[in-house]
């Protein structure tokens, strides 16, 4: 793919894609990861004497304008972060963009309105294509963790005006090589989270390719369910027993090992500071549930890690967001970014809960990358082809 060592963009109107679907309450940005990641390529084309026009979504507005999903408090969250006005046109096509952008010179920033406000750009529909398309003279996506998504503005610009990755869509390739095309092994995943239904096709896939899957989380329970063991009040997800002995078998037969849990730390409630105590997953009571991995089983994890040289990391192990059940997340996540540190792991880990989750361990910083993308992580950890990516390279 090209990238934007190969663009010319100085006095050119160059369409953005960037990814600005943040977490937002009140009106106001509380993550500002995602914004951080896009201001490398923004400022590189804008001090280039590009004209930057920014496309982006914002929630699920199926179509229709919707003002809670608006883009405009994020205008002044960028131009705070840019150091530098940033412009807003309240539609993405018509007159308003079109005269936002007539207006534009070289190095300016404008953002357009949620793209999601049109079904055009879901349904990916040749007019609106178009009307995007006439607005810019180039287009860089800089927004993997759309990507999945063969929309207008994240598939269907690259096929009507010269197109390239940002900086920060780049990394993420390059990680991601590294992380599971090309990696150095052995190899070990870690996957956590809630339920194993959102990431059958994940574990699938990882156990054909992975020297060792470690189990945590909620989705952890249906697999030791699915073996027999009891786990009280747990989360599980009961009717996915076969699927999960078939996720073992295939690992068994891929020569995956699979690393589940061995103890637990379980309480009654599920609140901050809730009494909890640490089982053996063999004594889990039935009035109890799991709420985080148990520190034999973090020791288990820590020992994978040790012999790894490459990690992949979605999930977090326990229910993290709640005190103290955050303990065997935080403590696999500081051993991997020590390991990281010393240059003996590399360590790429994405999807969801997982950066909130790195962050709170203080770990982040330390990791090789760490993706910001959600659903996109998890498609490109499933191996599957990732249309907005795809399309760059053809
Ligand atoms: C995300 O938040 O994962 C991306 O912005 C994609 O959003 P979507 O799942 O609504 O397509």
């Amino acid at each position: 793919f090209k990238t934007l060592d190969d663009a010319d963009v100085t006095g050119k109107r160059v369409l953005l894609r960037v990814d600005l679907n943040v977490p937002m309450k009140d009106g106001a940005v509380t993550d500002r990861t995602r914004i951080e990641r896009v201001l490398p390529t923004i400022r590189e084309i804008s001090e280039k004497g590009g004209r930057v026009i920014l496309l982006a979504h914002f929630g699920r507005p199926k179509g229709k304008p919707n003002p809670e999903m608006s883009l405009e408090p994020i205008a002044p969250v960028l131009s705070e972060m840019l150091g530098r006005p940033v412009g807003f046109a309240d539609d993405c096509t018509g007159p308003v963009a079109a005269g936002i952008v007539a207006a534009l010179t070289d190095g300016d920033v404008v953002l357009l309105e949620n793209t999601r406000f049109h079904a055009g750009e879901e349904a990916n529909d040749a007019e609106f294509v178009d009307a995007l398309a006439s607005l810019g003279d180039v287009y860089v996506n800089d927004a993997f963790s759309a990507a999945h998504r063969a929309h207008a503005s994240t598939e269907g610009l690259a096929h009507h005006l010269p197109s390239y990755a940002g900086r920060t869509m780049q990394a993420e390739l390059e990680a991601l090589e590294k992380g599971l095309g090309n990696p150095e092994r052995p190899v070990v995943a870690v996957v956590g989270g809630a339920k194993v239904s959102s990431k059958i096709d994940l574990l699938q896939n990882l156990v054909a390719r992975v020297d060792a899957l470690v189990i945590g989380g909620g989705m952890a329970n249906t697999f030791l369910a699915a073996d027999g063991i009891s786990v009280g009040k747990s989360l599980c997800e009961h009717d996915l027993a076969e699927t999960a002995r078939a996720i073992v078998e295939a690992a068994k037969a891929a020569g995956c090992e699979i690393v589940l849990p061995v103890d637990a730390v379980v309480a009654r409630e599920f609140k901050a500071g809730a009494a909890s105590e640490t089982v053996d997953v063999g004594a889990v009571p039935q009035d109890a549930m799991i709420l985080d991995t148990g520190p034999k089983s973090v020791e288990a994890v820590n020992a994978w890690l040790d012999r790894a040289k490459t990690l992949v990391w979605n999930g977090p192990l326990g229910a993290f967001e709640i005190e103290p059940f955050d303990r065997a997340t935080v403590a696999a996540a500081r051993h991997a970014a020590e390991l990281t540190r010393a240059g003996k792991l590399v360590s790429v880990a994405g999807g969801g809960d997982t950066v909130a989750a790195l962050n709170q361990a203080g770990a982040a910083a330390d990791f090789s990358y760490v993706s910001t993308a959600g659903g996109a992580f998890l498609e490109w950890m499933e191996g599957k082809a990732l249309p907005g990516v795809e399309v760059l390279k053809a």
